[in-house]
């Protein structure tokens, strides 16, 4: 059975669980892993290609066709029409599709994108006549396939888009965009790295727009879920949410305050959380006694394990540490432009 390189792109520091999902649903071969960078390259047997749509921890999955070096000077925009002359593009476009090129260059070029674009869009043309004996159609719009020609400094990369233009942790279901939403792809990651398994109970008490509740519906089939926000238009929305994502009968909303978890919850196994970094909040002060107030009921409620995501976890940590919980994770992940850690501790 054929393989294929596929070129996966996800929130740079969830590389792992990407490896971790591409392996256990696609049956893939991990190539490469590079940590930090958000990319991870693997060899999936073609016949499982089209599980590529349930992956729930990528943005991006590519077909790799072509990956080598390329110098920086004008002239050499023709090793781009050489790549693409060598690659078995005319299997992907032919006459009957229609086709775009993406191009995207990183670093200090003598070119821009837009010519690499447009020489490799000749390059396609080209040898899809050659190959088919008919030219193939441009739709910049709504091409039929994609083709990715990425410049990151001296590397030149091309590949066929899986996904089209919209990148995979764009869920369906966001109705309602909570202001501070969390990545999908992100919630998927601390759901996987908290070690929860179907049928525990999981609680989110800062759900938001819900997104971690929501993940976690879609991820496990028995377990009670908890959507909990002291401000009643985020838990309307995050109903909104989970109807468009199918899963509202499956999450229990609350308008609560998380600084009395205990009021509203007798016990739950796993916390999930994003609370917020503090960033629109008054005083670093107020933040820091918010996590305090909040951790110290967490504590007194679950039973197995707190996962957030924060920029505030130095004080996360002291408050888990003082009550005797030990912190088996803390890794740093990108969050737009911030750089927050997702901490896990356990009772
Ligand atoms: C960063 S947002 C969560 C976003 C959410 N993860 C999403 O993807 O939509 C933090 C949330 O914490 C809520 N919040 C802040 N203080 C709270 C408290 N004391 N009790 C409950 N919710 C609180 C806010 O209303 C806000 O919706």
């Amino acid at each position: 059975m054929d393989d294929v390189k596929v070129v996966f792109t996800t929130n740079p520091g969830i590389e792992d669980i990407v490896v971790e999902e591409v392996s256990a649903k696609l049956g893939a071969t991990i190539l490469e892993q590079r940590s930090g960078k958000g990319r991870v390259l693997a060899s999936v047997p073609l016949a499982n290609i089209d599980l590529v749509d349930s992956l729930r921890s990528i943005h991006r999955a590519r077909i790799l066709l072509y990956q080598d070096t390329i110098c920086k000077k004008e002239e050499c925009l023709g090793m781009i029409k050489e790549a693409i002359r060598g690659t078995d593009i005319p299997r992907y476009v032919t006459p009957f599709t229609t086709f775009a090129v993406r191009a995207e260059r990183v670093g200090e070029h003598d070119y821009s994108s837009l010519d690499i674009a447009r020489v490799a869009g000749d390059a396609v043309i080209e040898v899809v006549e050659m190959t088919h004996g008919k030219r193939p159609r441009v739709d910049l719009d709504y091409p039929s396939v994609i083709v990715v020609v990425d410049v990151i400094n001296d590397e030149l990369y091309v590949s066929i888009e899986l996904g089209g233009d919209l990148s995979w942790h764009r869920r369906g279901y966001r109705i309602y965009d909570h202001p501070a939403a969390l990545k999908p792809t992100l919630a998927y990651a601390m759901l996987r790295i908290s070690g929860a398994r179907d049928g525990d109970t999981i609680l989110d008490p800062m759900c938001g727009g819900g997104t971690v509740a929501i993940e976690a519906a879609l991820l496990f089939e028995s377990s009670r879920i908890i959507c909990l926000d002291k401000n009643p238009r985020h838990i309307m929305g995050a109903r909104l949410n989970a109807r468009a994502a199918l899963v509202e009968p499956r999450i229990e909303f609350i308008v609560g305050d998380a600084t009395r978890l205990s009021r509203y919850i007798d016990r739950a196994d796993i916390i999930v959380s994003n609370p917020p970094y503090g960033i629109r909040m008054g005083s670093p002060r107020e933040v820091r006694a918010l996590y305090k107030r909040f951790l110290e009921e967490a504590v007194k409620v679950i039973d197995k394990s707190i996962t957030i995501i924060t920029t505030e976890h130095v004080v996360a940590k002291q408050v888990l540490s003082k009550h005797d919980w030990e912190i088996v994770e803390d890794r740093i992940v990108a969050h737009g432009n911030l750089h927050p850690h997702i901490i896990v501790a356990k009772r």
